[in-house]
């Protein structure tokens, strides 16, 4: 879906999406191992998660792990799915009590059994919560995305034009509009594959503060950079 806001009222960005870099980086300038900095970064993400509630986001996606996530080492990547399991489990009151709502972007079979159970009873559980909605994109690509949404587009209706709007149904959260916002922590400015189509039009925001230090503050430093944004679309001012 189009984004929602409207370049008159953009007080307050209808989705935020974070690209949750610098977790390593944290480790490292502390002679930590980087499992340190994931597990520092997973409390930034429920930080950030409460922040963004309390602002009043609608929808908020995090970029957990990536499709290319996988070819760092399996200590590294086992570390990140316990972290995950561990979230998902430990989390879950958390969501119950504010009402929100967990969603899965990615592809669910690239994922062990146990976490993508686990990941689709939460998303099953929380369905029918009416707050914020919370986007977990987990052995997610954008590239993965838009290729399987044309893959589901020629295979279920192999009569149907190769439209926007028809990859865009198949697309794997196709009811959430676009970020209006994507934020990326610890300085580097690049998308790493990370909601390219929804994010054709989202405004960027990159802070140097490595993810594990990202506060409240942190947060509603970008809400208010995004506030000071012109969006035009592509259109003139
Ligand atoms: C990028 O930092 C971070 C990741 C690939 C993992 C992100 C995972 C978490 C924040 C924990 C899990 C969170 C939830 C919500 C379940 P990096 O390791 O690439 O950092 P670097 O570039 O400094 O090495």
């Amino acid at each position: 879906m189009p984004s929602l806001s409207n370049p008159e009222s953009r007080a307050l960005p209808v989705h935020v999406g974070i690209i949750m870099d610098g977790n390593g980086r944290w480790a490292e300038k502390r002679r930590l191992i980087r499992s340190q900095g994931h597990l520092e970064g997973l409390k930034a993400a429920k930080r950030i998660v409460k922040a963004a509630s309390d602002a009043g986001i609608r929808f908020l996606t995090l970029y957990v792990f990536s499709t290319e996530n996988w070819k760092r080492t399996a200590e590294e990547t086992g570390f990140i799915m316990g972290l995950v399991k561990q979230y998902l489990r430990g989390e879950l009151d958390f969501y119950r009590e504010n009402r929100i709502r967990i969603r899965h972007a990615g592809d669910l079979r690239g994922l062990p059994n146990d976490i993508a159970a686990e990941l689709a009873a939460a998303c099953e559980e929380t369905a029918p919560f009416p707050g914020m909605q919370v986007v977990l994109a987990l052995n997610y690509g954008g590239r993965d995305e838009i290729v399987r949404a044309v893959k589901k587009l020629v295979a279920e209706n192999g009569e149907t034009p190769i439209t926007e709007q028809n990859i865009r149904s198949f697309l794997d959260n196709p009811d959430i509009p676009d970020p209006d916002l994507v934020i990326r922590s610890a300085g580097e400015y690049r998308t790493s594959n990370f909601l390219l189509w929804e994010g054709a039009y989202s405004e960027y925001y990159v802070s140097d503060v490595l993810w594990p230090d990202w506060t409240k503050e942190e947060f509603d430093r970008a809400l208010a950079a995004y506030r000071g944004r012109c969006r035009k679309f592509g259109g003139a001012a």
